[in-house]
Order: C-alpha cells, then structure tokens, then sequence
C-alpha cells in the first residue's frame, strides 16, 4: 500500500476508535512511531487521549523530546509515574540497578515503573493504542490491527502493524515531526537509559533493549500476547 493510503488508513481507524471507544487513549513512549500517531492525532482527532509512562529513567534526550513536544502541541500527553513509596523501598533493598541481575529483577523494575502505572492508565480507557509494527521483532510478527487485551479486559489499536521503518521516517521528515536526537546515534528502539543501548548497523533493531537478555525474554510486559 502507498504511504499517503497507510495515512488514510490510520486516519480512518483512529476516527472508529474514538467514535466506538471514547475514552480511547495512545500509550506513548516517544518513539517514532508514537510521535508520528501523536502528530495525526492531534491534527485529526484531537479528542484522543495520549498517555506516558515515565518511569523515571529515561535517558535525558527522552525529556528533552517530552518538553520539545509539550512546546510542539501544548498539554496533550497525561503523565503516568510509578508510586514513590514503592519505588523507594525496592531501591532502598535491591539497589537501584537491580534489574541488571536476573530477568526476574528486571522484570519487577518494570512491573513497578511501567505495569502499574499502565494499569492505573487504562482502568478509565474504553480501548488503547500503541505504536508497535510487526517488523520491531520476533515476538511481533503476528500482531494485529485490532487485538483483544486480555490483561486489562479492553482492545488494544496497532494502527501501525503494516508500516515500515522507511515509511515511518518518511512521515517524521515530511510533517516536520519532533523525534528523539538518540535515534541520529545509533538507537532505533529507545527505553530506559540504562537498559538501552546503541546498536551496528547489522543488529536487530530491538537488540539494543536489556541487550545482556534474549531475544525471547526481551518484552517488558507491557504487550502480553493473549
Ligand atoms: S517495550 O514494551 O519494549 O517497552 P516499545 O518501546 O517497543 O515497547 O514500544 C512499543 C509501544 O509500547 C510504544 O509504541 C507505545 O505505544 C508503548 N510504550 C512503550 N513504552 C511506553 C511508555 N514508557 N509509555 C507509554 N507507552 C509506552
Ligand atoms: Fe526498570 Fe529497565 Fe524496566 Fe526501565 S526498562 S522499568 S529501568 S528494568
């Protein structure tokens, strides 16, 4: 399909959702592909509700896109952040960089500063979107436009499911969109500073996300397939 059609596409589905789901809301992460979503958003469907979760750790270039989106587009993203007693005493007994020691460890880090947060998110959302694409990675080849979440008993939107890095960045470029400086440096996929890092231009595009993991492991939790 040509670009201009995937546009309309996303268009058209963005309005159903809205029409069918309010109150829908974009989970946001900052990504190309969120901020492209976040540009049609706001310039076609400006009553959908867009979200982050700021789990505290997020490089400094991740900020500075946030305020240079906030000086784009106004207040448009809600802020979701983990609860900070919780987040104190997890790092008053493990340490702050616990999750560098099992995948278990990790995987709470990111229950507390990403999960909860989500849930507390979405238990006011009728649906949600993101800005997953098949081609991320090999736990994502068989998403779909329109799934059925069962984690939070909502559907959840992919309206980018078909798109490709090229076309994503052809959007970016065309519309002027902000995206983050990191992506100039070697990082396709952008999480928390410290379990991102850059990649070669041979690697998976994902392999830069908690690298020390496999490929398998590599999902925070935050896209539990049914
Ligand atoms: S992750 O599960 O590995 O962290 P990834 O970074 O590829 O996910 O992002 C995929 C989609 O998940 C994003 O397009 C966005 O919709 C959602 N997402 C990921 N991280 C966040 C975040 N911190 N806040 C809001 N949404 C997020
Ligand atoms: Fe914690 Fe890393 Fe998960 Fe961020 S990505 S929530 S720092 S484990």
């Amino acid at each position: 399909m040509l670009v201009n059609k995937k546009i309309v596409s996303v268009i058209s589905l963005l309005k159903n959702i809205q029409r069918d789901y309010t109150p829908a809301a974009l989970a946001s992460s900052f990504s190309a592909e969120d901020m492209l979503l976040t540009d049609i958003i706001t310039k076609h469907v400006p009553e959908l509700n867009i979200f982050t979760l700021d789990t505290g750790r997020l490089p400094a270039e991740t900020y500075d896109l946030m305020q240079r989106t906030h000086d784009r587009y106004g207040a448009v993203v809600e802020i979701y952040a983990p609860d900070c007693s919780v987040l104190a005493e997890y790092v008053q007994a493990q340490g702050p960089n616990a999750f560098y020691n099992s995948v278990e460890q990790r995987k709470q880090c990111c229950a507390m500063r990403k999960l909860v947060p989500l849930k507390r998110a979405l238990s006011t959302r009728k649906a949600w979107i993101t800005g997953l694409r098949k081609e991320q990675s090999v736990t994502r080849t068989d998403i779909q436009r329109m799934e059925w979440d069962a984690a939070h008993g909502i559907p959840k939107f992919n309206p980018l499911t078909e798109w490709t890095e090229k076309e994503v960045w052809d959007y970016i470029r065309n519309n002027d969109v902000p995206f983050n400086e990191l992506h100039e440096q070697g990082y396709p996929s952008i999480g928390c500073a410290p379990c991102t890092r850059a990649i070669s231009a041979k690697e998976d595009i994902r392999a830069g996300r908690w690298w020390w993991e496999n490929p398998e492991s590599k999902e925070c939790g935050l896209h539990v397939r049914n």
